[in-house]
């Protein structure tokens, strides 16, 4: 790259971590040979993919470089598709055969959660339609990603536990479906070891480098293995996002516990290995024990990070409850939960946790 297009949101250009990149780049040159898209909304709506896309061409630009969290990661690496081809319709983005000529793309996250920065996806809300679409290609992939623990330190720590439960989430839900692919399993088991590890002391101390690295490492390793799929926690919590606002990590964390204890009931002995994971000596206990002793852990665990509310006291109101549950229903990822799930057991589990 020469002339990179940098993609972000309007809340990362006062922080370190985008001076950081601007210094990288030569802010201060006279003749500046990189160009800023700032304007990525916290959900990516296709108005932000054109815009950056229309920057790349009338700068000409031959490279993209994302930095922030999920949102801005995933306009940028969508951008992409728009800068030789400005009129396509992303609605109908599986109609295309040949991405092979997208410009290269650099990731770098300032947020340890979503893993967007290594998944070949990217989650736009879509103007006609006002529904998320799921962009889906291997040459989305960036080129290059940069885990730098110095640019994740300023995160405060609600947001260091939320996408830190996210990440969690992630391991958790992808290890327990049930596709097979041993690969995904041992980087998801390995990736709650250092969230477990981790976590609590990047929430405690921001500043501990050595925790930031591990939980940067940790939830790229989540989105790695989610590439095997999710489960109904993430079907659960994505309706709470687009119906009432909340953050994505934080709607997982305060439906994990609650989707927990749905899949182990109906499959004793699913937690086992991750409550060993999780440092817990349940090798010898009962199925029934093994799940209870990691599901309370977990629950713990969540607590300790100020993670473990009712939805009602983070404005969520009981009469959202049928549209929660419609949109629920239409969410791909309980499809590929560890047992089946109905439009009832979505409802009993939101009442659960209202
Ligand atoms: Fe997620």
């Amino acid at each position: 790259m020469r002339r990179p297009l940098v993609v972000t949101d309007p809340g990362l250009l006062g922080t370190g971590a985008f001076q950081a990149l601007a210094n990288a780049l030569g802010e201060s040159k006279k003749d500046k040979d990189w160009f800023l898209y700032a304007g990525v909304h916290p959900n990516p709506v296709e108005q932000d993919v054109r815009e950056a896309a229309a920057h790349y061409r009338e700068y000409n630009c031959d490279g993209v470089i994302a930095i922030g969290g999920g949102s801005p990661l995933d306009a940028g690496k969508a951008a992409r598709l728009l800068t030789k081809r400005p009129d396509l319709n992303l609605a109908r983005f599986y109609d295309e055969r040949d991405w092979s000529s997208l410009p290269p793309f650099i990731a770098i996250p300032t947020t340890a959660g979503t893993g967007s920065e290594v998944g070949r996806s990217s989650v736009i809300t879509l103007e006609g339609t006002h529904r998320k679409a799921v962009l889906f290609h291997p040459e989305l992939l960036a080129k290059w990603v940069i885990l730098d623990p110095e640019l994740t330190i300023g995160l405060p720590p609600k947001l260091t536990a939320a996408t830190g439960a996210d990440a969690l989430t992630h391991c958790i839900e992808s290890f327990t479906c049930p596709a097979f692919h041993p690969m995904c399993d041992g980087i998801a088991l390995e990736g709650i070891k250092l969230i477990i590890e981790n976590l609590p002391v990047a929430y405690k101390d921001g500043k501990n480098i050595d925790a930031r690295g591990k939980m940067l490492v940790a939830a790229a390793m989540g989105a790695v293995a989610f590439q095997k799929d999710l489960g109904v926690v993430h079907s659960l919590a994505h309706p709470l996002s687009t119906l009432c606002g909340m953050h994505h990590g934080l709607a997982n964390a305060l439906c994990l516990v609650a989707g927990m204890n749905f899949c182990a009931s109906r499959k004793p002995g699913l937690y086992r290995r991750i409550g060993i994971a999780c440092g817990l000596d349940i090798m010898k206990a009962s199925d029934a024990e093994a799940d209870q002793e990691t599901i309370a852990f977990i629950s713990e665990f969540l607590s300790s990070l100020g993670l473990r509310a009712r939805l009602r006291e983070h404005g969520v109101q009981p009469q959202q409850l049928d549209a929660l549950v419609a949109q629920a229903v239409d969410d791909p990822c309980h499809k590929t939960n560890a047992v089946p799930v109905t439009e009832n057991d979505l409802r009993t589990l939101y009442l659960q946790v209202i």
